[in-house]
């Protein structure tokens, strides 16, 4: 398999499990901002779900088979799945650093296709960059100050 499309399955798995972590805080999530946070998880983990579609049929329009278990996923992720205890400033955190996360692997996929000459690929990969960079600026947004600078001064990105 070539290894754009291995980063390609990397790319999903790392998607894959957001969408999970996002619909897992959607449904745990608690505190004062109970509604915003539940409503705007909501929108990002639908986005996040057909995203991971888009992605899947690529792999199957380059001719390989995409591994939909949970095990292939959480083999090939480099995010960790969510923790629905987790307070709400908390679950805002980490779906940030996630989506960050997720813009890296996105990053190694789109330049393994532009090695490739696959145009297509790198079109949607910058889509997907745009898609989680959006998501995470709207994460940070609202977390108070304190939390917002902890963040910064920690950022790798
Ligand atoms: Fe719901």
């Amino acid at each position: 398999m070539s290894n754009y499309i291995t980063a390609l399955q990397a790319v999903l798995a790392d998607s894959y499990t957001l969408y999970l972590k996002t619909q897992n805080y959607h449904w745990n999530v608690e505190g004062p901002h109970f509604k915003s946070l539940h409503e705007m998880f909501e929108e990002q983990y639908r986005e996040l779900f057909d995203a991971n579609d888009e992605i899947a049929e690529r792999i199957r329009a380059l001719g390989e088979k995409v591994d939909g278990t949970y095990k292939g996923f959480s083999d090939k992720a480099s995010i960790k799945e969510g923790d629905m205890n987790l307070g709400e400033h908390a679950m805002v955190t980490d779906l940030f650093k996630s989506n960050r996360q997720v813009v890296k692997t996105i990053k190694t996929a789109m330049d393994a296709a532009e090695e490739a000459d696959d145009q297509a690929t790198v079109d949607m990969m910058v889509a997907r960059t745009q898609a989680h960079e959006k998501a995470a600026w709207m994460l940070r947004s609202i977390l108070p100050d304190a939390e917002r600078k902890k963040l910064d001064a920690a950022a790798d990105y």
